[in-house]
């Protein structure tokens, strides 16, 4: 094989690699239904199964008992609503300025269980 030949074959797979790239670092704006269709914010939200079961695994281990962190018992339904309704809920896990970024030390909580609360807090707070 001659040297023009190398020179060719070098540029084609180059190009194959390079596109091959592309197309994975785009799937996700490719298939976008994908992440969305897991998460469900259709009609109404419910505090118990929906909103609750998040808040147990996240921020009870802080938040389960009075005097808690922050002295904020989250493990009924009136704190949830206080904090719902001032803002101090969303502003936390959305790690908005001016809130303390929870949970505090962990993993921000998914961008689909932040909706879940959001929806949750934007309907009233009900206790349903
Ligand atoms: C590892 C322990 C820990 C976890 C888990 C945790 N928090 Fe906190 N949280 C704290 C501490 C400590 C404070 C007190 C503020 C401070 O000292 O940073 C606090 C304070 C707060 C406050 C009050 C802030 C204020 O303005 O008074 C809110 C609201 C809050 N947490 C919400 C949450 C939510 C929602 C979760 C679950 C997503 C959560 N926390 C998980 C430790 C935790």
């Amino acid at each position: 094989m001659n040297r023009k030949n190398i020179i060719y074959l070098i540029l084609i797979f180059g190009t194959l690699i390079f596109i091959n790239a592309c197309y994975y670092d785009k799937a996700d704006l490719l298939y976008p239904t994908s992440a969305i269709a897991t998460c469900d914010t259709s009609g109404v939200i419910s505090y118990s199964q929906r909103v609750v079961p998040i808040l147990q695994s996240q921020c009870y281990g802080c938040h389960s008992a009075t005097g808690g962190s922050g002295n904020i018992n989250m493990s009924n339904y009136a704190n949830d609503k206080v904090i719902g309704l001032n803002g101090k809920l969303y502003g936390s896990i959305s790690h908005s300025k001016g809130y303390f970024a929870m949970p505090q030390g962990g993993n921000m909580m998914s961008s689909c269980d932040q909706a879940v609360i959001n929806k949750w807090i934007t309907s009233g707070c009900l206790n349903n």
